[in-house]
């Protein structure tokens, strides 16, 4: 059976949260594999129909080299590889032909300033779309209260609802499972 990839990068583990969640929603229709972008499949598999990608806001944009190590610098994140993360993955990866996609990130509650831009999920659904795969639905933003976490209350449950209703967009006919 077709299943469902959640690709994520997160710094201090809001966004892996997330990703948990979101792959929790969705094997209620779907198997579901769950992978940090440094070791998800550079070839992904044609079983995959749907793949959904997830990581932090950073500097109003996807996390790149220079804000990972910002973050490791000031915020004294563990950051393995500050070269490699999502947007390096999506960059690089091969995806079968005709799948589905949706984008989500993480970013802090306040100041309006800080939040309002939307380049990190809007940067990572054009990368999806350069890629040829077609977005499923609008990406989703998840809300933390502080730089390091943790995330606003109820984020989670969000998270699992929304992979729960992309499991039902794409695999309308299948047998739901109960979890
Ligand atoms: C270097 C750096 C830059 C950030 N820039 C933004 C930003 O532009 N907008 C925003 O809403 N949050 C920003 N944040 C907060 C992150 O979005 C927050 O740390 C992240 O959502 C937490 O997810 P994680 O635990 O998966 O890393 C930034 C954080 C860091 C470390």
């Amino acid at each position: 059976m077709a299943g469902a990839l959640v690709v994520y990068e997160s710094v201090f583990g809001d966004a892996k949260l997330i990703a948990m969640a979101v792959a929790h929603g969705l094997c209620t229709r779907l198997p579901v594999d769950v992978a940090c972008a440094r070791e998800a499949p550079t070839l992904v598999s044609a079983d995959v129909r749907l793949l959904v990608v997830g990581g932090p806001a950073h500097a109003f944009g996807m996390p790149r080299p220079a804000p990972r190590e910002d973050a490791a610098r000031r915020h004294l994140a563990v950051v393995p590889d500050p070269g490699f993360g999502l947007h390096e993955w999506l960059d690089s990866v091969k995806l079968p032909r005709g799948i589905d996609a949706a984008a989500f990130d993480t970013r802090m509650d306040s100041p309006a300033l800080l939040t309002k831009p939307d380049h990190a999920a809007r940067t990572e659904e054009t990368l999806l779309r350069r890629l040829g795969a077609t977005l499923a639905a609008p990406a989703e933003h998840f809300l933390v209260t502080d730089v390091a976490g943790p995330l606003v209350d109820g984020e989670e449950e969000r998270a699992r609802r929304w992979g729960q209703a992309l499991a039902e967009l794409v695999a309308p006919h299948a047998i739901p499972v109960r979890g």
